[in-house]
């Protein structure tokens, strides 16, 4: 199994529920460094672990993350692509820099790597593959457009997998989780602005995603959000009357975010 960005937050927790059961775990991470307490505690609970620098933005690491991968476990089960960065800003403010580096991490490893894995679980007739989305996938936030764009594009890369090769027995699921405690990009926005999501917007738990991931793994289904309050009802609401939906959900999320974007806009 490979996890992408698994030396943080929602990754970090992702392995480590992973590891209560035999497994080998490849962590694809930036920083090696960042990993050596994670995997020695891994390997210590008898879980196989290889870890391997990877920059999802560059092509070449993700070509060297397959090739270690199948040199030393000889095939891939699963693949997790759970690297992402936040982009909340006021839109105007964003330079070029930040919105390619959103789009790039985002959605364009994600893509890129899923190529170099699909022939590998093609070869073995099996495999699952796992793209963290988001809520802000299902509709776009104020304030984290280009974010709210990646993660749809997760959504739709991933139906479109699922059509092309669920009958030759791989399966793609996107996990879109709310705001998620115990995990990093919220609680960094917390910790910058000292307030909450609204508790009728709710959220989640590094966890309850973990957990997500663990069904994804064993039932393959196309797409879990994971929040509380439940979120399927209100964007029903929002297919069936379009302005009322958005007129609920901005005005249940957008003074958060504002204040969000107050952590990254360029000045
Ligand atoms: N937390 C939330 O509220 C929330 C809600 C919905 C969805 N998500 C999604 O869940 C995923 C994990 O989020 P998180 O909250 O756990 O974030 P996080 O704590 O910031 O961790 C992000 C991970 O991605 C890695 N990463 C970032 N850029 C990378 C790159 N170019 N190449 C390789 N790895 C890279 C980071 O590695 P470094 O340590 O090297 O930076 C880190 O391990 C993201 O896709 C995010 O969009 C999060």
């Amino acid at each position: 199994m490979i996890v992408t960005g698994a030396s943080a937050g929602i990754g970090r927790t992702i392995c480590e529920r992973l590891a209560r059961r035999p497994v080998r775990l490849v962590l694809a991470v930036r920083a090696a460094d960042r990993l050596d307490e994670l995997q020695t505690r891994l390997e210590r609970s008898g879980t196989s672990c290889l870890s391997v620098t990877t920059d999802v933005c560059d092509p070449n690491d993700l070509d060297r993350l397959v090739r270690a991968t199948v040199a030393h476990f000889g095939r891939i089960d699963v693949l997790i692509n759970n690297a992402g960065i936040d982009c909340f800003a006021e839109f105007e403010k964003l330079t070029t820099e930040q919105i390619l580096q959103t789009i790039e991490t985002n959605l364009t490893g994600s893509i890129l790597l899923t190529r170099l894995v699909v022939p590998v679980m093609r070869a073995q007739g099996q495999g699952t593959i796992i793209n963290m989305a988001s809520t802000a996938g299902k509709h776009g936030p104020a304030y984290g457009a280009v974010y709210g764009a990646t993660k749809a594009g997760l959504i739709g890369f991933t139906q479109g997998l699922r059509g092309e090769l669920l009958e030759q027995g791989i399966r793609a699921t996107v996990i879109c989780p709310g705001f998620t405690t115990n995990g990093g990009i919220y609680d960094r926005i917390v910790a910058a602005t000292g307030k909450r999501i609204s508790p009728l917007v709710g959220g989640t738990t590094a966890d309850a995603v973990a957990s997500a991931v663990e069904r994804a793994i064993r039932d393959g289904m196309p797409e879990l959000i994971v929040n509380w309050p439940a979120m399927r009802p209100i964007f029903l609401l929002r297919d069936l009357f379009p302005r009322l939906g958005e007129m609920l959900i901005v005005k249940m999320t957008k003074k958060f975010l504002r204040r969000a974007a107050t952590m990254n806009s360029a000045p």
